[in-house]
């Protein structure tokens, strides 16, 4: 029988490799850590390919994957996936979908605390500059601020809950869900965008399409308040990202704890460059329960992918 090539084009946890590697009729190409020019001319051997965010599943990439009959990405998002692309071409494009929720939720937790207390930046300066501050590093408390929460599903609603928990008031903005998902919960529904700008801390979490992308930009940032702090750990681009340097600059925006970027890796971008802000390199599914989770949902399905073809 000849066997069906996978392709893993990013870091996945050991167990996704050891189940594609325990079925005889397939072969498991290990393209890790391949530079991109490399994965291109190889991956029109590919049936099935597993990506994550690092690698861009996009027209250069579709085209040289000429025998790829479908993506398995090894996440929730596909911002990084040219679905139409695939559709044109009869590949199948799916994801993981819930497997790193708790991981996504637990950094933006992390990083609503740091925009609080800046403890990422004392730390810095206790251990890097050896200085011992305590007047620098005045932070605010959670309790009894107002969290607005830019979309509300699986994540963004789960962040919420932990939120009240803190004592925070939660407002959120999600036009696709009922009020009640929100009300049932002792929160805040609205469909007023403006809503969320008055509040204290706004966090997103949303996909990253046409809809949302600069879904806060310079206009959105003046209407906020004076000391907002802003949270993203959905993706790079949600927030303008010149808007938001221009906002941390000028003291408008507090503080901001920040996980992705519009082009990543972000070693040389202008926000690493400010003081009031915590940054983390896109970390949220990187845990080691949701990774394994995922690696093994991933493995599964491009398993099934690939005996699905013919
Ligand atoms: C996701 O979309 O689930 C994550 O961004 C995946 C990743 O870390 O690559």
């Amino acid at each position: 029988m000849k066997q069906k090539k996978i392709i893993v084009c990013d870091a996945i946890h050991e167990k996704g490799f050891a189940i594609l590697r325990a079925e005889k009729d397939i072969e498991v190409i290990d393209a890790v850590r391949l530079p991109k020019d490399e994965l291109l001319k190889i991956i029109g051997e590919s049936d099935v390919a597993i990506t994550r965010s690092s690698t861009d599943v996009d027209e250069k990439f579709l085209n040289a994957a000429t025998n790829l009959k479908a993506i398995v990405r090894a996440g929730v998002g596909v911002d990084n996936v040219d679905q139409d692309g695939c559709s044109r071409r009869g590949i199948i494009a799916m994801n993981v979908p819930t497997a790193n929720t708790i991981a996504a939720v637990e950094l933006t937790m992390a990083h609503l605390l740091g925009c609080a207390r800046s403890f990422t930046n004392a730390n810095n300066h206790l251990k890097i500059d050896r200085v011992w501050n305590r007047e620098k590093w005045y932070g605010v408390e959670l309790c009894e601020k107002r969290l607005g929460v830019i979309g509300f599903g699986n994540i963004g609603s789960r962040v919420a809950i932990r939120a009240k928990a803190f004592g925070m008031e939660v407002v959120a903005y999600d036009p696709y869900i009922s009020a009640s998902k929100v009300t049932d919960l002792g929160m805040t529904y609205t469909e007023n965008f403006n809503d969320i700008l008055s509040c204290d801390f706004i966090t997103i979490h949303t996909p990253k399409n046409k809809e949302t992308i600069n879904i806060i930009s310079h206009d959105e940032i003046a209407k906020m308040k004076d000391g907002v702090r802003l949270i993203n750990c959905a993706r790079g681009g949600l927030y303008n990202e010149e808007a938001l340097v221009e906002g941390i600059k000028s003291g408008k925006i507090a503080f901001a704890g920040i996980d992705v970027f519009s082009k990543e890796p972000a070693t040389n971008h202008p926000l690493l460059d400010l003081e009031h802000i915590c940054v983390t390199p896109h970390l949220g599914a990187n845990t080691l329960e949701s990774q394994e989770k995922i690696a093994i949902q991933a493995a599964e399905n491009a398993i099934s992918a690939a005996r699905g073809i013919s």
